[in-house]
């Protein structure tokens, strides 16, 4: 007989097509997307959602346009593929990822494309809209199920999801909504299950981060930081019990996207930025286990 998987929820997930009968078999409740919190974006108070709204058109060709982009967007792909093969595979047949803040798609089509269903929330409706095109680009839409949403209160069941990804998001919010952000994102995983976490690392960038910071508090925002460091990423884990961390690596080296064309030098950089140099990488990556 075929492993069973996480539950329930999965199994009678993949069997419904359409999201009115998701909905009514209750893998998805209803879409939570009240308490418009205020950021400063170019000297205009917006909210979060508006900004990325507003974003969502170029954010793709901003991000990832350039070389270095592509180099971070396909380094991403190795990773999430990495993780996949190392935390799920054999763990059984019908797995169900979900992606917090999922923005234009960059880790929900990865998954798609591994023939794998994934639900990819996100406050923002235009990022949706983008997510949604890029799926269908990649002939995966049948396999991003998306939810327009907001992190702190999920709108799925507890122990619904088998893997939780959660990329460049966290950071953007006030720093004392970092327990509890984790802490729903562990509610929705099953238990054994995971919670891989992307963030800015605070020793890359040089001064950049830290004069956006200085900034920010001279505006009065001294709430919010653009980034956080391994110190952060490990006192969470004690802060959400119900979690445990497993690993932190690094993710891209500074200018590593010059070694782009030479895959050789390409796989040193990328075990250098997981192992020796990962305080200086540009992204943190922390994977924490459900108990
Ligand atoms: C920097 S983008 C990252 C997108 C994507 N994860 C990636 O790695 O490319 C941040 C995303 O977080 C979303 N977001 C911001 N606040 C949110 C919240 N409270 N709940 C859900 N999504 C949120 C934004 O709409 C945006 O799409």
């Amino acid at each position: 007989m075929a492993p069973l998987c996480s539950g329930y929820h999965a199994c009678r997930f993949a069997e419904c097509k359409s999201r009115d009968q998701r909905m009514a078999a209750g893998c998805i409740l209803a879409s939570n997307r009240e308490s418009k919190m205020e950021i400063p974006v170019k000297g205009i108070r917006m909210s979060i959602e508006d900004s990325y709204n507003r974003l969502a058109p170029d954010y793709d060709l901003l991000r990832f346009g350039d070389k270095p982009g592509r180099y971070d967007f396909e380094e991403t792909e190795v990773l999430i593929k990495n993780i996949i093969t190392t935390r799920l595979q054999g763990c059984c047949h019908h797995w169900l990822a979900l992606d917090v803040a999922c923005g234009t798609g960059k880790i929900a089509v990865t998954v798609g494309k591994l023939d794998e269903t994934i639900v990819a929330v996100d406050v923002a409706p235009n990022m949706l809209r983008q997510c949604l095109a890029r799926s269908r680009a990649a002939g995966v839409e049948d396999k991003v199920m998306l939810t327009n949403g907001r992190a702190e209160v999920l709108p799925f069941r507890t122990g619904s999801f088998d893997i939780c990804f959660s990329f460049r998001f966290l950071h953007l919010l006030p720093r004392a909504a970092y327990p509890g952000v984790v802490r729903e994102m562990a509610r929705v995983v099953r238990p054994g299950g995971h919670i891989v976490i992307e963030v800015k690392n605070r020793w890359y960038g040089g001064a950049v981060f830290w004069v956006k910071d200085l900034i920010r508090s001279i505006n009065g925002e001294s709430t919010f930081s653009s980034y956080m460091d391994i110190r952060q990423l490990r006192s969470l884990a004690e802060e959400v019990d119900e979690v445990s961390l497993e690993s932190v690596t690094g993710l891209l080296l500074p200018s590593g996207w010059r070694l782009m064309e030479y895959p050789y030098l390409r796989r040193i950089a990328r075990v250098q930025a997981k192992r020796q140099f990962k305080r200086f990488a540009a992204n943190l990556v922390a994977i924490y286990r459900k108990g």
